[in-house]
């Protein structure tokens, strides 16, 4: 660091464990936090001025914070200044800025790199303004992470990644309820038991700005309109033949069989029974490749194969059209199942994928 930072924050990124294309659906979800985390070092600088750096990014960016608007700053720099953005939104007063950043979230692989950058960056400078971490706070730095992603870079999420990022716990997932904006701990032993989990990167990277993301949140929307409910949160199974158009009875039924998934795994979870909860993966996959149509040919491959290579279940995870697939698996089996995914993406001609072991991790903190 080249300068005196007078405050610190650090978020992780994540792993969604089930319960996808749900938040934006006023649905549940049960991410966790990944060890990997985004970090952010802030210092006042007194004429109104934005210095930013990134130790992943060889340009900085420089502005003013009187003229950060939505829409203007592409880039890392564009999450950094959409947090700074909707801070002032919000009515805080932040001042102008010397921004340092880093990371070790893997970058486009579905694990909310991002969304670890946003909230970094929200706890630092909630740190220089001197507001406490509290419960209460770290929800609305996930309100306010949200808007710097939705309205100010453009990308049209969830807030399941801002909400984990700033409220998991380690050892544990946490099921988010974004019906009532609720969220529950729900620990995970999985070392305990002798399972681990593997999270895969087939590096093929998605945007989620652009392209498929927004148009399935649209058919959701839409499906929602034709059935004349606030959400699909608000729909049954029964309901959907109701629907006329094919495509958007498919994409309703994932939503309303996925929030009945992540209902059951934690259930699952609850009575140690991991052969359920490596089902409900397995059916979730399922269900976003033909039902919701977001996997891609390598995301199935990764999941076929480490299946077959002795994981319990396995699912993509995020977003889609790219990204990671996570897969429990018993630890005895877990270099088998890394190794039996390179072969396949060799003998496929793929570049080789990346792993990670995913261990529930804490939420967001200041330093
Ligand atoms: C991305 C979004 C989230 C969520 C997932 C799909 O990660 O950022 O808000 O919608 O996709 O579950």
């Amino acid at each position: 660091m080249d300068f005196n930072p007078a405050a610190i924050g650090r978020a992780p990124g994540r792993v969604n464990l089930i319960g996808e294309h749900t938040d934006y659906n006023a649905g549940l979800c049960l991410p966790l936090a990944l060890p990997r985390a985004a970090s952010a070092a802030v210092a006042p600088r007194p004429d109104g001025s934005l210095d930013l750096r990134s130790e992943s990014f060889e340009d900085p960016w420089r502005g003013n914070v009187e003229d950060l608007a939505p829409g203007t700053v592409s880039g890392w720099a564009g999450y950094v200044t959409g947090v700074l953005w909707a801070l002032r939104q919000s009515g805080l007063d932040v001042p102008g800025l010397d921004v340092r950043v880093d990371s070790d979230v893997p970058i486009g692989a579905g694990l909310s790199s991002s969304a670890a950058l946003e909230c970094a960056v929200a706890v630092a400078v909630a740190g220089l303004l001197d507001l406490p971490l509290s419960e209460k706070v770290r929800t609305r730095l996930a309100h306010v992470c949200v808007r710097a992603e939705t309205e100010y870079v453009g990308a049209p999420t969830g807030g399941m990644d801002q909400t984990v990022a700033m409220l998991a716990t380690e050892g544990s997932a946490l099921l988010i309820d974004f019906d009532d904006d609720t969220t529950r701990d729900v620990p995970l032993p999985l070392a305990e038991e002798g399972l681990t989990l593997v999270v895969t990167d087939t590096g093929v990277t998605h945007d989620h700005a652009t392209g498929g993301y927004a148009e399935r949140r649209q058919e959701c929307e839409a499906a929602a309109r034709a059935l004349g409910v606030a959400s699909l949160r608000r729909a049954s199974p029964a309901d959907l033949d109701g629907l006329d158009d094919e495509v958007l009875r498919r994409r309703a039924r994932h939503v309303v069989t996925e929030n009945a998934r992540v209902t059951d795994a934690v259930d699952a979870i609850g009575r140690r029974d991991w052969p359920a909860l490596g089902l409900l993966l397995d059916a979730s996959h399922l269900s976003l490749r033909d039902e919701f149509e977001v996997s891609c040919p390598e995301l199935d491959l990764a999941v076929v194969t480490a299946r077959e290579a002795g994981a319990l279940g396995a699912r993509m995870t995020g977003g889609g059209f790219g990204g990671s697939v996570v897969s429990l698996v018993p630890e005895e089996r877990a270099s088998a199942v890394t190794t039996a995914l390179d072969v396949a993406f060799a003998a496929a001609g793929l570049a080789a994928p990346a792993h990670l072991t995913a261990t529930a991790s804490g939420g967001a903190s200041a330093g």
